[in-house]
């Protein structure tokens, strides 16, 4: 009999993609998708821990579960991810109505998990996989046929799953231990994947119509596979070798990268390989060296901005995105202005800007008081997003009047929330809206965002649009004879 499954995720792309080839698993052994928790026989969050605010989702909608199991104690309520991870059995104490905790590190046995929650039913099963604690960075390990990678290469392209512009993962876990950063505790150590198996990943998915492939990695531009024989290959060869496996795929990115040791190879095959997309998303997260070393990032702002500096020179057009924290222990003003300076220089593309939040049982929490308030952190925040919104539009307004290939995504979240094809414009629109047209969001190669009129039909096709328009982080567009 079909189990109804409703499930929901919060995060990264890692968790994006998790959920994806969980889903593909679960669907195979006979689950469907429920609308609802009403609805649903199993209950399943796939959860994020990276700040406190990200569990907070999670802790109120787990809170808002206790009536539906009392009323059902058969249903099922599982929590995967990272915070099933970072928090362990310490959830069923907050939560008792969990039944199944699963970590990211563990994803091939959850349907395992659930099959035996759902067996026992009644609070009485508890299930639970986690990969347990970790203190210290360990080598990359060369991953091979273990269960994770089996979740990985046996994803399903079936149709159930829109796979027009698809993840895969190339590296799993992390070994930097950024001092405030959770995701070496709840990823794992960094294991990189054959090469063999990335291509075969890929192709798969370009022969069941992916057009637009992301590789995946905490830090991913370290990738480099050791095989048996002792050969390397290399994140440069990586690159080439997968553009060159699927010449049906329109456009291959990666991310997310890390600032040291990206090389003149790597950044070779970005320039020469013509479907590879001139796109960096590569984290600063401060302009300071004082507040870099705290971070254990591993690098100065000199030599961040020696990166930019070659990635623009070879790589033409290339567009580099960056994250910011602010309110890391100890950051005085001049810290900060070191941050917007940093991104006036660099002239990111965009900054994704968090507020530090202290994660227990990383070293930043041990070491450093969390010693900058709220009210700081916030003013901060928006004084970062001001500058890097400031530089968005410049970059953006020199896009005006040149072509600009995209790929088109499908309707943008106004026109779609009218629960119309033919909503209204809300933002700037060029020129009349013809029978059927509506507002589509696509997305050029520099990972910019263009919103233009057409056909919800265009949805994953690659077009060419002038560009007419500039506002904040949006470009507008207009298909060409239109
Ligand atoms: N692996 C990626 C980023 C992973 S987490 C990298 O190293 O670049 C995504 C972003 O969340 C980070 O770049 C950082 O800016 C932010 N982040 C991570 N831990 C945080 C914390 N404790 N408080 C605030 N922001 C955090
Ligand atoms: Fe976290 Fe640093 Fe690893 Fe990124 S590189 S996932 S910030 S520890
Ligand atoms: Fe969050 Fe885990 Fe990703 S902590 S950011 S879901 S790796």
């Amino acid at each position: 009999m079909g189990r109804r499954l409703y499930m929901e995720t919060f995060g990264c792309q890692m968790n994006v993609l998790d959920t994806q080839l969980v889903l593909g698993r679960l669907r195979a052994e006979g689950y469907e998708l429920a609308e609802s928790v009403e609805q649903a026989d199993v209950v399943l969050y796939n959860t994020c821990s990276v700040r406190q605010h990200a569990e907070q989702k999670v802790w109120s909608r787990l809170g808002r579960l206790r009536g539906e199991k009392k009323r059902r104690p058969e249903l099922v309520i599982g929590v995967m991810g990272c915070m099933a991870e970072r928090e362990g059995a310490g959830m069923f104490e907050r939560h008792p109505q969990v039944d199944v905790l699963c970590g990211p590190a563990e994803l091939d046995k959850l349907p395992g998990l659930l099959e035996r929650a759902l067996a026992k039913a009644e609070g009485m099963g508890r299930q639970v996989a986690l990969m347990g604690s970790r203190d210290g960075g360990r080598p990359a390990q060369h991953g091979g046929a273990d269960g994770l990678e089996q979740l990985d290469l046996s994803r399903s392209v079936s149709g159930a799953e829109d796979v027009s512009q698809a993840y895969v993962r190339i590296t799993r876990g992390c070994n930097k231990f950024c001092s405030y950063c959770v995701v070496p505790y709840t990823r794992g150590p960094e294991v990189h994947r054959p090469p063999g198996n990335i291509m075969e990943e890929v192709r798969r998915l370009a022969g069941a119509g992916a057009r637009e492939v992301t590789l995946l990695g905490q830090t991913v531009n370290r990738y480099a596979y050791r095989h048996g024989d002792g050969r390397t290959t290399s994140f440069a060869e990586l690159l080439s070798m997968v553009h060159e496996a699927a010449p049906g795929l329109a456009r291959l990115r990666f991310v997310t990268s890390y600032p040291r040791d990206f090389t003149d190879e790597a950044l070779a095959a970005m320039r020469d390989c013509s479907r590879i997309c001139g796109y960096l998303h590569v984290p600063a997260q401060s302009g300071s060296d004082r507040i870099l070393k705290m971070m254990n990032r591993g690098y100065t702002v000199g030599e961040y901005r020696e990166l930019v500096e070659r990635a623009r020179s070879m790589v033409s057009d290339v567009s580099i995105a960056s994250d910011f924290i602010v309110g890391f222990p100890t950051e005085t003003e001049e810290d900060h202005e070191a941050s917007m300076e940093l991104i006036r220089h660099c002239r990111f593309k965009n900054s994704f800007v968090f507020k530090y939040s202290a994660r227990p049982g990383t070293m930043a929490a041990k070491r450093y008081k969390d010693d900058i308030p709220e009210a700081v952190k916030r003013r901060r925040n928006s004084e970062v997003l001001a500058v890097q919104q400031t530089v968005c539009l410049e970059n953006n307004r020199q896009m005006i009047g040149k072509r600009v290939a995209v790929i088109v995504e499908g309707q943008s979240k106004l026109a779609s929330r009218q629960g119309k094809s033919d909503g209204e414009p809300v933002q700037l629109t060029v020129g009349g809206r013809r029978a059927g047209q509506t507002q589509l969001i696509a997305r050029a190669r520099g990972d910019q965002i263009v919103c233009f009129d057409g056909l919800p039909e265009l949805k994953g096709r690659i077009l060419s649009l002038e560009i007419v328009g500039a506002e904040g982080l949006t470009l507008f567009g207009r298909l060409a004879g239109s």
